[in-house]
């Protein structure tokens, strides 16, 4: 890393050096540096609006950048090892579409996790790749899924050996890390291409303490969310590309493709500041994060009733290591569902990030700090006072059934659909994906058959009084499906 170069932020620093000049604006926003914006927008801005600027002559181009973006994306390769990295102001979610279709034309197989994030599917219908599903592993006790291991990644490449691609989610949204590096090397040596949804890894590198990063494993391309959990503005985000990853210029273009043409130049500065705050103070605040968090682990497990899993985690064969920022809290202890527990968390002043089963999940970033930190536990061991705290039995959760894919999530979203009664849906091809929390993992996904396994599961899950994540129709009386 070039630590010299690092304390600089050249686009951000261009960004200010042009507002300085006041110029009298001829060209887009048409509020031309705040005069005709709405009063809603000057009192939240105020200043501010002068920096709202998209493509102009004066500064860089995202798209063919020769100045300071440029110089801010080679600062971003630099420290995060990689061989090109691009900007996104359409958050991860482009990146991982960028990446798909960079790497997939319509017909290729991409071999996926079955609980990918929604982008993944955004991915494979703009590009007509065909997904092939590693099962995942499931962690009954801790009501998370744990993803594919090796086995599943072996099994899925020996009935598809013409697979172009693997896609991993590293580390899941829990701070799960799979074996990364050696289901790399695997792919690798089978001809695959290794993506990464690295949404959740941002922080790893500046911590010895978490998980390696997608790049050190031996990924070809990983796209992060540096919007979410380290310090730039949400929606923005940066996709790697290693050094010497031949598709790189394609991933340039396809950038191009999924991007507006009028980035805003407030989220790319945004990027390439905190990009230098990693540099500089990365390996401190990140540490402070993992200790702040370990610290919270601990306290909220001497409250009777609550449990947050740590690195005992790692005792489930197919993890490799623990993002410990990432504080699954489980109120199962309390007779609580994570459901009640955000609302009951909620009146006590604190957000979470996510809620599932009997958990919530709070996430420790470089934003933290022992106030806030104390906020959360206070609040949990406020909600334990005045519940019996009880023993908690583990639910085995019902195996899934095999996805039958019959046509391209692109093809299914080209197809006309009907809606039809979920009792007479047997084998017709589901136009929508069904997931259950727990286990987070659809039961059903665009362009798959509905067999009797699928409608016997979800007609068990609704009995049971588990929600539907995804069907238009909530109550699943009916099912949208590809038209017979
Ligand atoms: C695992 C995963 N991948 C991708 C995304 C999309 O990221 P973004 O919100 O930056 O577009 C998310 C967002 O929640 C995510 O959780």
């Amino acid at each position: 890393m070039d630590r010299l170069r690092q304390q600089r932020a050249p686009f951000a620093e261009a960004l200010e050096a042009y507002c300085a000049k006041h110029m009298v604006p001829f060209h887009t926003p048409g509020h031309k540096a705040g005069n005709g914006a709405p009063a809603y927008e000057k009192a939240l801005f105020g200043d501010a609006l002068r920096r709202d600027l998209g493509l102009m002559y004066a500064l860089d181009d995202l798209f063919q950048p020769e100045g300071p973006l440029k110089e801010a994306m080679e600062l971003a390769a630099d420290l995060y090892g990689a061989g090109q990295t691009f900007f996104s102001i359409n958050g991860t979610t482009a990146c991982i579409e960028a990446m798909i279709l960079a790497v997939c034309r319509r017909g290729d197989e991409i071999i996926i996790p079955r609980e990918a994030h929604r982008s993944v599917m955004g991915g494979l219908v703009l590009s007509g790749a065909v997904p092939v599903y590693m099962e995942s592993r499931f962690a009954e006790k801790e009501q998370i899924s744990l993803g594919p291991d090796l086995a599943s990644l072996q099994q899925a490449i020996a009935a598809h050996p013409q697979a172009k691609a693997v896609l991993f989610t590293y580390p899941t949204y829990d701070g799960i890390a799979v074996k990364l590096t050696e289901m790399t090397a695997y792919a690798h040596a089978h001809g695959l291409m290794v993506l990464v949804d690295e949404a959740h890894g941002a922080h790893l590198p500046f911590s010895p303490d978490l998980p390696a990063s997608a790049l050190s494993c031996g990924a070809d391309c990983t796209a992060q969310s540096t919007h979410k959990l380290t310090g730039s503005l949400t929606q923005t985000s940066m996709l790697h590309c290693r050094r010497g990853f031949p598709l790189t210029e394609k991933v340039r273009a396809a950038m191009a493709l999924v991007q507006s043409t009028s980035p805003h130049y407030w989220f790319l500065a945004s990027l390439d500041s905190a990009r230098q705050q990693l540099a500089l103070y990365g390996e401190e605040r990140i540490a402070g994060a993992v200790a702040l968090a370990r610290k919270i682990r601990n306290s909220l497990n001497q409250i009777p009733g609550i449990h947050s899993f740590g690195r005992e985690i790692l005792s489930y064969d197919s993890v490799a290591a623990l993002d410990e920022t990432k504080v699954t809290i489980d109120f199962a202890g309390l007779g609580l569902d994570g459901r009640q527990a955000e609302q009951l968390l909620r009146r006590e002043g604190i957000e979470v990030e996510l809620v599932a089963a009997h958990h919530v999940l709070a996430l420790i970033t470089l934003g933290d700090d022992a106030e806030s930190a104390a906020a959360l536990v206070r609040a949990c061991t406020h909600i334990a006072g005045g519940r019996q705290a009880r023993s908690v039995s583990v639910q085995p959760e019902r195996p899934l059934p095999r996805p039958e894919v019959v046509v391209s999530p692109q093809d299914a979203w080209n197809g006309d659909t009907e809606c039809i009664p979920l009792d007479s849906a047997r084998d017709c091809i589901a136009a929508e994906t069904i997931t259950f929390y727990p286990p987070g993992i659809p039961v059903i996904a665009l362009g798959e058959r509905m067999t009797a396994e699928v409608l016997t599961y979800i007609r068990e899950k609704m009995a049971a009084g588990y929600t539907p994540n995804g069907p238009a129709d909530g109550s699943l009386r009916t099912i949208r499906i590809l038209k017979r």
